[in-house]
């Protein structure tokens, strides 16, 4: 495969890559650009931060999780790019030695570049921005009093240039045979969702790449090798999010950011859970499609669009079907979608929010849950609850709903008596597992817990689990 990008300005045209290669990879071994670090190689800490610009903007992934072919038509910044030609530093680097934010300073290149992209972007939510870093000696009070002290400063002209500046993609083949020229396994970049329906149709064992999040990982931590391969990059089609009086659609290449962006007015509590899905650099490479694809039982996006009763897009070829998105969790990995069939877009129906996400994890910020419960409910004039949608993650092997809690709330009235009866009537909806996020029986009781804590906030007590009252 043939790519072509810009690399802190300069344009780099690279054929036959690899398509496995890691940017991280390729920009220490073949470019000698060791700045940007390696630590766990799984998207956990951050050293690897780079700023990759386009159409959509600028924004900080994870350079050990991205595929060469991945950049295509990119400008990718690294930590080497951030200061001047001159040689004058960015804001962020000088605010950094002023208030003592690197020690052993492994950390550091993979922090300046996210507090860099923050302050291109204008994000002053430091502990956000900042939680897919990881440093292990500094301490994070230097590193954020160093992000606050340079936000009011000017974004230098270079950067600006840069971060505006991206060359088109080469034109892409349509995708034609199973395997290249040289008789390898093909690698394609379909510009459209056309283009992907028939070639994945014909090569339905082919892997599909979305945003790497997952299958980065396969590659980096499994050294899996992915056979054919399908790049969903360039899909800009299966990116759009739309809105009608009746329906929510988000497209499957839509990434974690644009989803909690997109959502945060309609339901806010799903967009503040979304705020605690892996970390920005995470979320800004991760696809709601993917999310849903993989089929994962602990994934934070099904629970809460079960909840809100999403319907699941799946075409194959030219055939499309929906299905609810429950529907398409069969067991643990096995999904409803045959051979050659993607994920083409989700769609919610409008409705009054009366969604609450609570993801419970061992940590606050860059963790899986242990479980993750999106409970939705309306209650009529007199307070009735008229429809009740219980869906958790965690649970069972696959995301779920308690089907005999909500039949223990229809038609009562929403007070404590009716919730405590529900939550007993959860324990005959899960078996849950014990795995080391948490034991089955404190699933259980957490989850029953979450029904109550959803009473206590519909009713207005202070449910937050970071606010301390007196
Ligand atoms: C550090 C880190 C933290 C994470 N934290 C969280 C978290 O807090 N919550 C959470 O839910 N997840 C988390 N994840 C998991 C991961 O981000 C998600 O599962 C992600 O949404 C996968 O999306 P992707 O676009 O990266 O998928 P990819 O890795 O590209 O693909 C995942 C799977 O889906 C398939 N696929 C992708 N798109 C389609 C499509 N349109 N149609 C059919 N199949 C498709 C692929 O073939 C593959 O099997 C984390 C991952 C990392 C590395
Ligand atoms: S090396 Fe840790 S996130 Fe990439
Ligand atoms: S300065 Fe050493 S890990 Fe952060």
């Amino acid at each position: 495969m043939d790519i072509s990008f810009l690399l802190n300005g300069d344009p780099v045209s690279l054929t036959d890559v690899s398509p496995t290669t890691t940017l991280l990879d390729w920009l220490r071994e073949d470019r000698g650009l060791t700045g940007t670090k390696e630590g766990c190689n799984e998207g956990d800490c951050g050293a690897c931060t780079v700023m990759i610009s386009d159409d959509r903007g600028s924004r900080a992934l994870n350079g050990c999780i991205l595929f060469l072919p991945q950049i295509n038509g990119k400008h990718v910044v690294t930590v080497e790019g951030l200061r001047a030609p001159d040689g004058t530093l960015h804001p962020v680097q000088d605010a950094m030695i002023d208030h003592h934010g690197s020690q052993c300073g492994f950390c550091t290149p993979g922090f300046v570049v996210s507090m860099a992209c923050a302050h291109l972007n204008g994000a002053t939510d430091h502990d956000t921005q900042l939680a897919g870093n990881l440093c292990r000696c500094t301490g994070y009070a230097p590193i954020i009093r160093a992000a606050e002290a340079a936000q009011d400063k000017s974004i230098p002209q270079h950067l600006l240039f840069l971060a505006k500046t991206f060359p088109e993609a080469p034109e892409a083949e349509p995708p034609n045979g199973a395997t290249d020229t040289t008789g390898a396994p093909c690698v394609v970049q379909p510009a459209s969702a056309d283009e992907l329906a028939s070639w994945y149709a014909q090569n339905p064992d082919a892997t599909l790449i979305a945003g790497a999040t997952d299958v980065g990982l396969w590659v980096t931590k499994q050294c899996r090798d992915l056979g054919k391969i399908a790049f969903l990059t360039r899909c800009g089609d299966l990116r759009g999010i739309s809105e009608t009086d009746s329906t929510l659609h988000i497209g499957a290449m839509t990434s974690i950011t644009q989803v909690e962006q997109f959502i945060a007015p309609h339901h806010p509590h799903f967009a503040t859970m979304l705020r605690r899905y892996g970390s920005v650099q995470v979320r800004n490479a991760a696809t709601i499609g993917g999310n849903i694809a993989n089929g994962s039982p602990i994934g934070d996006g099904p629970p809460a669009l079960i909840a809100l009763d999403a319907t699941l897009h799946l075409r194959k070829g030219s055939t499309r079907r929906r299905l609810p998105l429950e529907d398409f969790f069969v067991a643990y990995g096995k999904q409803d979608r045959a051979p050659g069939e993607f994920v083409e877009a989700i769609s919610i129906p409008k409705q009054a929010d009366g969604l609450r996400c609570y993801k419970l994890s061992k940590r606050f910020d860059q963790d899986i849950s242990a479980v993750c419960g999106c409970l939705s409910m309306t209650l009529s004039d007199d307070g009735i609850i008229t429809t009740a949608r219980l869906a958790y993650g965690g649970m069972a092997g696959t995301p779920a709903r308690a089907l005999t809690a909500e039949a223990a709330l229809r038609d009562q009235p929403f007070d404590e008596p009716t919730i405590r009866k529900a939550m007993q009537a959860m324990a005959d909806d899960f078996t849950p597992f014990s795995d080391v996020r948490a034991s089955a029986a404190y699933r259980l009781h957490t989850a029953q817990n979450m029904l109550l804590r959803y009473f206590h906030d519909l009713k207005g007590a202070n449910t937050d689990v970071q606010m301390v009252t007196l």
